[in-house]
């Protein structure tokens, strides 16, 4: 498969679509949050800086964020795709990345957006508090994630049409159609 780029708003669905994506087509996954969260649990340097920064919404530095993603890719093996979950966020993320992958040979593939209305957005990530109870799950915490994403990500979407590689997937309330949707189109990719 191709590599991946899911792309969308906290609670959108990008962890959840990405391990569907996995299971389906066996392809590798870097979610940068999660790499975060396990330097957080692990207690290193990076994930000591890291922890206050989550915990306030905002985000890591684009310098630091670049390196840890190159260093999980290159630890990926080679050939069978990535799907790369909250990665990039900002322009220079996505600058970045095009040229890592330009680098060695490999290209950005496809960018697939969820697009899914806010209020749905804050009931998941206030669900998913009572669940695993993820630190940044707080209704505070929550709106300035969303602020941010509006503010820094989402300008990367007119980047993605620009690449002509942006492909949206919008909610319209079945998880099962959504996941169809998002088969469908990778289908033709194969
Ligand atoms: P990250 O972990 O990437 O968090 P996020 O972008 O806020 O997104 P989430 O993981 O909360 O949501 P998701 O889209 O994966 O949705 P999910 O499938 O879980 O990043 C966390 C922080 O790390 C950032 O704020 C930043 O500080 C830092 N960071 C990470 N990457 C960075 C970068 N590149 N640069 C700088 N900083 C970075 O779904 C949400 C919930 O909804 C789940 O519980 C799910 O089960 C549920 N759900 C219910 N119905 C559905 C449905 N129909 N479809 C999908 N999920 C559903
Ligand atoms: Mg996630």
């Amino acid at each position: 498969m191709k590599n991946i780029i899911i792309f969308g708003a906290p609670g959108s669905g990008k962890g959840t679509y990405s391990e569907a994506i996995v299971e389906k087509y066996g392809m590798g996954h870097i979610s940068t949050g999660d790499v975060l969260r396990s330097e957080i649990k692990n207690g290193t340097e990076v994930g000591r800086m890291a922890k206050d920064i989550i915990d306030k919404g905002q985000l890591i530095p684009d310098e630091l964020m670049i390196r840890i993603l190159a260093k999980t890719y290159d630890s990926l093996p080679e050939g069978q795709g990535v799907i790369f979950d909250g990665f990039p966020r900002t322009i220079a993320q996505a600058e970045a990345l095009k040229q890592m992958l330009q680098e060695r040979g490999h290209d950005m593939g496809v960018m697939v957006e969820l697009i899914v209305d806010e209020q749905t957005l804050m009931e998941r990530l206030l669900r998913r508090a009572q669940i695993e109870g993820r630190a940044d799950d707080n209704a505070e915490t929550i709106a300035k994630r969303f602020a941010v994403y509006h503010s820094q990500t989402e300008p990367l979407a007119a980047w993605f049409e620009k690449e002509g590689i942006r492909h949206t997937f919008t909610w319209e309330g079945s998880k099962d159609q959504m996941l169809a949707n998002i088969f469908a189109f990778l289908d033709t990719l194969k």
